[in-house]
């Protein structure tokens, strides 16, 4: 018997992260952060003071990821999303970590009888035979007030405009890379949550899970 496999895909700060920990806690499903592993592939590189354009660097950390990074206080932190969102532009970091995701989704930790992914590319690449796929999205603007409102629940001063051209910027690299760009996969549902609550979006989504569990 396979894992059953949620893939979510979508943009910076759509609500991708508490979904997905959500269902999972619901199914008891194991769950994996993919932004994390690029985080920490950025990470390594700013705490080493490389650029996130530093190609070979990258390539190097994601090659040997150091997986303590994913509990970093700095992992969350805009500069690092912005620095991950580089260097997982390159090829080489994405197959270096390809094989860690697959192996999560085909053998859940704790021997759970699903997972859940989210990411950019877990329906498009990662697990394309994932039967459940969910794009989850919402208006920039609607996800750089939501981005400004957690920063600031974290003690953080950030300012609007700046996490709206952040945000901005982010879509544009991630959507218009090369390799494994943004998109939804064909047979992705569409949940756009500038208008919903995280409790509209779960039930919604656990009504999906039911319907092919
Ligand atoms: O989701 P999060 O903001 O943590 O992701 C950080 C960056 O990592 C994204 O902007 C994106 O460039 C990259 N990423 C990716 N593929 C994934 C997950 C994240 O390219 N599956």
């Amino acid at each position: 018997q396979h894992p059953f496999i949620i893939a979510i895909d979508g943009p910076a700060a759509a609500g991708k992260g508490t979904l997905a920990r959500r269902l999972a806690a619901h199914f008891d499903f194991a769950y994996l952060d993919t932004g994390g592993l690029y985080r920490a592939v950025a990470l390594s590189l700013l705490l080493d003071g490389k650029d996130p354009d530093d190609g070979d660097a990258a390539m190097a950390a994601a090659a040997d990821l150091d997986t303590r990074l994913l509990d970093a206080p700095r992992l969350r932190d805009e500069a690092t999303g912005a620095a991950a969102s580089k260097v997982a532009a390159i090829p080489q970091v994405r197959s270096n970590l390809l094989e860690f995701q697959r192996n999560f989704a085909s053998h859940p930790p704790g021997g759970k009888q699903g997972a859940v992914l989210d990411g950019r590319d877990i329906g498009t690449k990662i697990c394309p035979e994932a039967p459940l796929k969910l794009y989850v999205t919402a208006s920039a603007e609607e996800r750089a007030r939501r981005r400004t409102a957690e920063l600031r629940d974290r003690g953080l001063r950030p300012d609007y405009a700046d996490i709206l051209s952040d945000v901005k910027a982010r879509d544009a690299r991630d959507m218009g890379r090369n390799d494994a760009p943004l998109r939804p996969a064909d047979d992705a549902h569409l949940l756009d949550t500038t208008d919903l609550d995280i409790d509209a979006v779960f039930f919604r989504a656990v009504e999906l899970v039911k319907e092919k569990l």
